[in-house]
Parts: C-alpha cells; structure tokens; sequence
C-alpha cells in the first residue's frame, strides 16, 4: 500500500476544499450551520474502515464513536458521553454498532495474544468467546471463528446498548433510536446486515414494561439466538425474577 505523505494531507485537503467548492459554493457555509446527523456510528478503530467511505456518507451525516474492536463499555465515560451526547441532544435516528472480520482486538481475545494493555480492553470480548467456546471450537477454520466471534461481539454490544441509562430513558419517553448490528467484510468491502432482533432488549429496558402484564409472559421470550450471553444477560433475568415475584 502507497501511504501518503503529511505535507500530501494538507494539499490533499486544499484540493479537495477547491473541489467541493466549485459543485456547491456554499457546502462549507452550510456545514458551519450545525449537525444534525442521522446517524451514531460504533466502529473500530482500525484504519481501515471508515464508514464515510463505505457508505458513501457525507460530512455531517455520522456522528462517530471509535475503539479498539467496537466497544459499547458501560464504564467507559467517553463513550458514554458520546452516546448521550447523540441520543439526548442530536437526537439521532439509528446506531450503528459495526464491528468487522479480521479484527486484531477479535484475534486478541480470541488467541489470547499478550499485546498489553489491549488484554485488558478486549476481555469483555474473551469472556464471550469463553461462554461460547463450543460452538466457535467447532468450526472448521481459523477465519471462521474469528469472523463468528466478530458477529458475536456485535451482537453483545448492541445488547450492552440497551443496559444503557440513556437508551432506557429514550424508550421510556417512547424516542429511542433503532439500533443496528452490522459487519464490515474487508476482503470484500461489503457490509452484512446481522438483522438482529432487539425487541426483547426493549422490553426488559424500559421502565414502562416494569409492572405490566407483558412480564407475565416473559419466560416466552428468549434472547436472540446466537447471544453470547454477556454479563448483562444475568443482570436481565435476575430483574425478572425481582419483577416476578
Ligand atoms: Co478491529
């Protein structure tokens, strides 16, 4: 890969600006009014995938939360901030959790590869992979249980979302974004939409459902399959057997 130079940022960028310019003279004045985007975008850190340009989206568009292999911590205040920040005030439509295949913090956790300090933030991501060690074991290839304990990890952390004070406040006044797991494939390019299925996070998240008949008929209700089963999971039964009784 030709990588390139800083002084070629900066006279990539007066290019650019110049290019802009001349289809819509006015784009930077209408940048300078504020944001609105439609969007939260979760996404690795890894340099290459940056959503913009997969998505074709222009500035404006994604408000942007990025960490070593798409973390949604509840512990982290940066991320936290963000997420209140865009939920409560831009008032954005949808998240974006997008994880990707050939993830290092994936192969980290998965390998359990000493890297340093990024054992620390990928355990989450190995404890997963523990609870889930048979089914990912199992498959044929090494790129395989990579690429399934990438989709896990998504899945976990769209979860994670919904343990959020700021999501489950958001459903209580009926406004809160939908919420979407998708996977980047680099060897392709293309984004696979994971459909997951967040009703059932919904409900044990939102305050309105605490006393309603809806938990009667809890026991019906099932995580998604394929969920990896993360903390948070216990935290939700042990409030439904709290609710229950
Ligand atoms: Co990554």
């Amino acid at each position: 890969m030709k990588y390139h130079t800083i002084d070629e940022l900066l006279s990539n960028n007066q290019s650019w600006v110049a290019e802009k310019l001349a289809l819509d003279a006015n784009y930077f004045n209408k940048l300078a009014d504020g944001q609105k985007p439609p969007f939260l975008y979760i996404g690795c850190s890894d340099s290459r995938l940056p959503l913009t340009n997969f998505t074709r989206t222009e500035p404006g568009e994604l408000f942007v939360h990025r960490n070593i292999a798409n973390q949604v911590s509840l512990t982290d205040m940066n991320f936290l901030a963000v997420l209140d920040y865009a939920v409560s005030h831009l008032q954005i439509q949808h998240i974006i959790v997008c994880g990707h295949y050939d993830c290092g913090g994936i192969k980290t956790a998965l390998e359990g590869r000493s890297t340093g300090l990024i054992d620390n933030w990928v355990n989450p991501i190995r404890e997963l992979y523990l609870q889930k060690q048979q089914e990912i074991d199992a498959l044929p290839t090494r790129e395989a249980r990579l690429n399934r304990l990438a989709e896990i990890n998504v899945l976990a952390q769209v979860k994670n979302l919904y343990q959020t004070p700021i999501i489950r406040k958001a459903l209580h006044e009926q406004n809160a974004p939908n919420i979407h797991g998708w996977v980047l494939d680099i060897k392709t390019g293309l984004i696979k939409d994971l459909n997951i299925s967040t009703v059932q996070w919904q409900i044990l998240s939102s305050p309105l459902f605490t006393n309603s008949s809806i938990l009667n008929n809890m026991s019906e209700i099932h995580p998604t399959e394929g969920v990896a089963g993360c903390c948070c999971e216990q935290a939700s039964k042990s409030k439904l057997t709290t609710a229950e009784n």
